[in-house]
């Protein structure tokens, strides 16, 4: 079936817009090792905001008192953009979801119960008329708080899809204005698909009451391919998250999907509404909350994605942009050459780039650190990027209050000396310091600050990359840490100096266990 035969769908006008539910906040945090504190993840909604995503999954609330503190502050908060809380399909998750959203400007309960025979079979262990008479109360619960309600067919994709058009035909009854179809195995292939949507769309006879939409995972890494497929079968809801970032191989990502409906209009019937000159920065900010690098090759927001190599492309480049380059590096956000500010930049112009990369809010003790710090940088370094503020912006604004902090740090090491690292640091608002001998000064300041902290963190993984180029670039680490119970964290840190870069990143990891610690606790 074309475009032009569809059936109408609600929300699925002849020059459509697609609503982009970005879900980075929640299936997003549910990376491995992607915790996001709650300032964390207010500092990225905000950014969400600005980037004009229709939807906010702001997170799962009944998941932990965390969680729901997070959700309820960005509910209250954040206006002019819909709030979704997660909920499985049970009264107290739903009750427990609405009493966060309740303050939000539109908010939305999206709650979700499996359908396939795997999920039934094995986890739910519930017949499909079970299945079906739990989803219809779950909305109607749901539809008594708000007219806003999502329902989602978990493994929809490996799901009967009879028993779809039956659960969905009877949730839309019981007042679900949303229809999410999930890849949650990311299984599906993009014609099989479409087929699948299409199926929906002729089978589901009350389908034009409410908005189709799809979430899929990148499993076989075909997340982009499946959305984009299932748009042009009929949906108008896609579920994204910002790098892609998710669950194992992640969710189709934001940047992607976006840049492919708005490079070629003539394959796709569809606009959206976010603004594309934030995707870089926006790209950027999800990488250094979560520690989640960016594949360099990654499409749009990698670091070569707009790089030429070839002296023949260079070339090309040189004599018209076209011939290798079908987007504008400006229309992701990308300026040519970044550098910024420098030794002689004042307050102003500092506050002002902060600005454009998204952290408008900025309290004046806030810009005052950031400004000092920016200061001490500019004293050894010549040129300040984009890529500089963002790292000093991470440790002084998203990173406070930490159970731990670094004041000081001092290495020795060298092929002919005893590797030894002295730091003086606040481990629960006590200053402390302490010494230790290494393999090498990381190892020693490594060991250092976990005597002082008391922890027995696993290294798992250990990367440092320049910030920028030159000599005197700043370095980051990134770290994967393994808490005694089992938690798995990220960690980033950036410095002129690559050992404090390390004990920073380190010392990062160990405040996202202790955060999550207390988030249980609560
Ligand atoms: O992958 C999935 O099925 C989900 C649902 C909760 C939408 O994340
Ligand atoms: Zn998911």
């Amino acid at each position: 079936m074309s475009d032009t035969t569809m059936k109408d769908i609600k929300g699925s006008t002849n020059k459509d817009q697609i609503i982009i539910f970005d879900t980075t906040l929640r299936d997003g945090e549910q990376s491995p090792g992607a915790t996001m504190n709650m300032q964390e993840k207010f500092r990225l909604a905000q950014q969400l905001a600005k980037m004009k995503v229709d939807v906010i999954e702001a997170g799962f609330p009944i998941a932990s008192a965390g969680d729901f503190d997070c959700v309820k502050n960005i509910a209250d908060h954040i206006k002019d953009v819909q709030i979704a809380g997660l909920a499985r399909a049970s009264i107290k998750d739903i009750d427990t979801a609405w009493q966060a959203l309740k303050g939000g400007f539109n908010p939305r309960i999206h709650t979700f119960l499996a359908t396939s025979d795997i999920h039934l079979k094995h986890k739910l262990k519930m017949s499909r008329d079970q299945v079906l008479e739990l989803a219809v109360s779950a909305v109607k619960h749901a539809a008594g708080y708000t007219s806003n309600v999502e329902f989602s067919a978990e493994d929809a994709t490996r799901s009967d899809l009879d028993f779809v058009c039956r659960v969905f035909s009877a949730v839309i009854e019981a007042g679900a204005t949303t229809l999410n179809f999930p890849d949650t195995t990311g299984y599906a292939m993009p014609d099989e698909f479409a087929g699948q949507i299409r199926y929906l769309v002729e089978h589901i006879p009350n389908i034009d009451k409410a908005t189709l939409s799809v979430h899929c995972h990148n499993d076989l890494g075909l997340a982009v391919a499946n959305s984009l497929a299932a748009i042009k079968a009929g949906v108008r809801q896609v579920e994204t998250t910002i790098n892609g970032i998710g669950e194992r191989a992640g969710n189709t990502a934001m940047e992607e999907l976006v840049m492919a409906i708005r490079t070629r209009p003539d394959q796709h019937v569809v606009t959206s509404n976010i603004v594309t000159e934030q995707i870089h920065p926006s790209s950027r900010m999800v990488s250094t909350i979560t520690g989640m690098p960016v594949q360099p090759n990654k499409a749009i927001v990698g670091a070569n994605a707009f790089a030429h190599e070839s002296g023949i492309h260079q070339d090309g480049i040189l004599k018209e942009r076209t011939t290798y380059e079908i987007m504008n590096p400006a229309d992701v956000g990308l300026s040519s050459g970044n550098l910024v500010l420098g030794k002689h930049s004042g307050r102003h112009a500092l506050k002002d780039r902060i600005a454009s990369l998204g952290y408008e809010e900025l309290t004046d003790d806030d810009l005052q650190r950031v400004f000092s710090r920016f200061k001490d940088l500019a004293d050894v370094k010549k040129d300040i990027f984009d890529e500089d503020i963002e790292a000093i912006l991470m440790d002084e604004v998203l990173r406070i209050p930490n159970t731990y902090e670094l004041i000081s740090l001092g290495a020795m090491s060298g092929n002919q000396t005893l590797p030894t690292s002295g730091i003086r640091m606040i481990v629960n608002g006590k200053e402390c310091e302490g010494a230790s001998l290494g393999i090498g000064a990381i190892d020693a300041a490594f060991k250092t600050i976990a005597q002082l902290t008391g922890t027995t963190c696993q290294l798992l993984y250990f990367a440092v990359s320049s910030i920028t180029g030159g000599t005197d670039a700043q370095g980051e680490v990134m770290v994967r840490l393994e808490a005694a119970d089992g938690k798995i964290v990220m960690g980033q840190g950036a410095d002129p100096d690559i050992i404090t870069a390390a004990a920073k990143a380190y010392i990062n990891g160990l405040n996202r266990v202790a955060y999550l610690n207390m988030k249980n606790k609560k």
